[in-house]
């Protein structure tokens, strides 16, 4: 690689522009959601995981590369010790237009203020009963009383928008869609509706508790006036606007609809692996880069460039699959 610093674009095989990276920042939870993870998980060994100053000079370098939204994920994010220090330092990079945050909400109460001011704009919360016996059942191991006390607590900290991620199961939560969208109208907030993903070996037939995005549409369409709406992240999500309210319903459907054209996104684990795709395998590892050369940029700036000729052109997942298309869970490579 001669010209890295002349073009600073990330572009792949097939002219899709890559502005957006997904980090996680930890595989650790505080949760065990049935849909994310087994009830005993074994999570890496420290030294194994990127350091916070190693996530926030990757940061610096894709945002380098043209990247300009980010949204740190884990596992839980914010369980990870000094989490904050990491959003400060990168908060106010330039060219980072939108940094965001995936959060299952557990640490908000006391932490969304820190996090507005260092530069946070955007917050999706996972919320998926508002019943605490079911939420329990649901985590396994979450108080619903502390996701709701840091929902209000992100409103009050001012985020510019806050979004409800939802994974409805059959027989778990689908009798709850209706009274979870007027929880986000109530709270003048956003929500999203997950199609379950086949990601990481878990404790349910994922078969069976399957609930279509379509369904899921239908439904609330029998309840609300949804006005179709032609924004979009560049991502899977699909928007409806709820007539006379704040709120809008996305819809994220990797089955039902492929998103895959449009894909603008890559995603790196905790410990340094650049996944190319959500669904797929292809992946180049950063931590012997960042490890190796600790003062010079340049070696992995050509690894990452080169990494945009392996992008693969979609996923590959089908439910009816025994086994699961990808064995890493979401919380090993960031939702
Ligand atoms: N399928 C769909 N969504 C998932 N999440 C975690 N695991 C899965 C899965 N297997 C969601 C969580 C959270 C977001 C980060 O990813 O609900 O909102
Ligand atoms: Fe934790 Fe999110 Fe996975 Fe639930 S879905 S176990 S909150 S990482």
């Amino acid at each position: 690689m001669n010209n890295i610093s002349t073009t600073p674009s990330l572009v792949d095989q097939f002219g899709r522009v890559v502005d957006y990276i997904r980090l996680s920042i930890t595989d650790r939870c505080d949760f065990r959601c049935v849909y994310c993870m087994g009830e005993d998980m074994t999570f890496s060994p420290r030294n194994e995981v990127l350091s916070l100053e190693e996530c926030a000079r990757l940061v610096r370098v894709f945002v380098g590369l043209g990247v300009s939204k980010v949204r740190i994920t884990g596992g839980e994010p914010l369980v990870r010790k000094n989490a904050l220090w990491l959003f400060e330092d990168i908060g106010q990079l330039k060219g980072l237009n939108e940094l965001v945050l995936t959060t299952n909400g557990s640490q908000l109460e006391k932490q969304a203020i820190d996090l507005k001011k260092a530069g946070v704009k955007r917050i999706n919360i996972s919320l998926d009963s508002l019943n605490a016996a079911r939420f329990k059942k649901i985590t396994r191991t979450g108080e619903l009383n502390k996701v709701l006390a840091g929902i209000q607590a992100a409103k009050q900290a001012g985020f510019d928008n806050i979004k409800l991620n939802t994974v409805l199961m059959r027989g778990f939560n689908n009798d709850e869609t209706v009274s979870l969208v007027n929880f986000a109208i109530e709270q003048e907030i956003d929500i999203s509706f997950i199609e379950e993903m086949p990601l990481g070996e878990v404790d349910h037939a994922r078969g069976n508790t399957f609930v279509s995005n379509d369904d899921t549409l239908k439904l609330l369409q029998s309840k609300h006036t949804l006005i179709g709406s032609s924004e979009t992240t560049g991502g899977p999500a699909r928007y409806w606007r709820v007539a006379n309210s704040q709120t809008k319903i996305g819809f994220i459907s990797p089955h039902s609809h492929n998103f895959c054209e449009s894909c603008n996104r890559v995603r790196i684990t905790c410990k340094g692996e650049l996944y190319l795709c959500l669904g797929q395998e292809d992946k180049i590892q950063l931590m012997p880069l960042l490890r190796h050369h600790p003062h010079n940029d340049e070696p992995l700036i050509a690894a990452i460039l080169n990494s945009m000729k392996i992008k693969p052109k979609g996923h590959d997942f089908d439910l009816r699959r025994t086994a699961p298309a990808v064995i890493r869970f979401m919380s090993h490579t960031g939702g």
